[in-house]
């Protein structure tokens, strides 16, 4: 088999970019380990940046999304028994919008099988080869033959689990990297959203969010040790944990409905720089995490790929190697940006486990800081909607 670019993962950066050079003219093969139902149906994230959803709408796959997608424009910050809200669009003039993940996967995949594209399901990429070679090879294993995908370019959007960034020889990469002391339990509950907005919770428990994907699901979270094991919590645990950390400000309750997923999610933030080696060009979570508490995994995932989708059709279209050269280091300039921001947001709203007074009383003027200080709100807002230009 052969293609232009040879694109390995199908989440949103793998799947975009094929979508992109689609529109550039430029052929690409999707090699995807697993099934379309499985990535479809993946529970993640759900916000979007105001730049995701230009993006989305500028290349035509809006159009569920203008429909379904929820336009917010603030958040709500509840400590110390107050809440207080984030104007974001007041303050920035742009807003998020929240619709799953594993949404914008479907409206990719749709869009790219409509136009005749190729993404190939229970496609595992097993070895990248020949990427210092104008031709480099996919090796990959499907209905449990090996087969090769021959192609000008490797795009390693597998996630973090997966082969490509393994492929560079040692020495090359540079790993930077944090871990946090614990994770996220998250909760897919089909009840009424008891909230307009994002409740973002800082409390003396644990941090806890609350969040939504339509007028009848809600999606909640909350922080729990690193190791916890999913079976310490129970449905009725997990709801009079939330009601705990977020049921503190007067007169105000949460909806509970039955639990339809829940799942425990390590924190970690992790750069490895550059993101190119060769023919090989990294994108999204393969090369870069962030804690989810600035909401910022897929709106990177897409950049990236907005900037690669670019550089190889001035390649393509007009031989230019610059774009393609400065890749890494122009997707590297947002990727700090939302490191910083993700670690911030972690750090504001989190407690540790054995938590340090200072600790404790410099995240309460720093929240303090935010909801009293407009300048520090608006860096806060101007974040999480996204920066245009970094
Ligand atoms: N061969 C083929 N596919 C693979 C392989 C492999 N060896 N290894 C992993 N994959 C697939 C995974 O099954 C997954 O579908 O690569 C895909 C990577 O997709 P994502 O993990 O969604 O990563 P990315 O597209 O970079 O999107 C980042 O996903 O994890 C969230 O919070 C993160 O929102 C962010 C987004
Ligand atoms: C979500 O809706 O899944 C969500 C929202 C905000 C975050 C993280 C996750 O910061």
């Amino acid at each position: 088999m052969r293609t232009q670019v040879g694109i390995v993962g199908a989440g949103p950066a793998g799947l975009m970019l094929s979508h992109l050079l689609h529109l550039h003219g430029i052929e690409s093969v999707v090699l995807e380990c697993r099934s379309r139902e499985y990535v479809e149906h993946r529970v993640r994230a759900g916000v979007l940046e105001q730049g995701s959803v230009d993006l989305l709408r500028r290349t035509g796959i809006g159009e569920r999304l203008q429909r379904e997608g929820m336009r917010h424009e603030g958040i709500e910050l509840r400590f110390d028994g107050e809440s207080h809200r984030v104007p974001m669009t007041e303050l920035t003039g742009r807003a998020i919008t929240v619709y799953g993940q594993q949404e914008v996967v479907k409206d990719l995949i749709a869009a790219r099988l409509a136009a005749g594209g190729s993404v190939l399901f229970e496609a595992e990429a097993v070895r990248l080869a020949g990427l210092d070679s104008q031709s480099p090879v996919i090796h990959f294993r499907r209905d449990g033959r090996d087969e090769q995908l021959h192609c000008d370019f490797v795009a390693g959007c597998d996630g973090f689990h997966g082969v490509s960034r393994g492929a560079v020889p040692d020495g090359v990469l540079r790993t930077y990297e944090r871990t946090y002391p614990f994770a996220w339990l998250g909760v897919l509950a089909a009840a009424p959203p008891a909230v307009d907005e994002l409740v973002y919770a800082n409390h003396e428990r644990g941090f806890a969010l609350y969040s939504l994907r339509s007028p009848e699901i809600s999606r909640l979270y909350l922080q729990v040790p690193p190791d916890e094991d999913i079976a310490a919590w129970p449905d009725e645990r997990i709801w009079a944990e939330l009601r705990t950390r977020l049921e503190t400000v007067a007169g105000w309750s949460l909806n509970e409905g039955p639990v339809l997923e829940k799942s425990i999610t390590p924190m970690r933030s992790f750069v490895v720089e550059p993101m190119q080696w060769e023919r090989l060009f990294l994108a999204g979570d393969a090369v870069h995490i962030v804690p989810p508490t600035g909401a910022k995994g897929m709106n990177l995932a897409l950049a990236d790929v907005a900037l690669l989708g670019d550089a190889f059709a001035a390649w393509y279209g007009q031989h230019r190697t610059d774009l393609l050269d400065g890749y890494s280091a122009a997707a590297l300039r947002r990727v700090w940006r939302a490191q910083h921001f993700s670690w911030w947001m972690t750090s504001m709203l989190h407690r540790l486990e054995k938590d340090d007074p200072y600790e404790a009383k410099l995240r309460a003027a720093t929240l303090r800081y935010v909801v009293t200080s407009p300048a520090y709100a608006t860096s806060l807002a101007e974040n999480y909607v996204g920066l245009p230009e970094v």
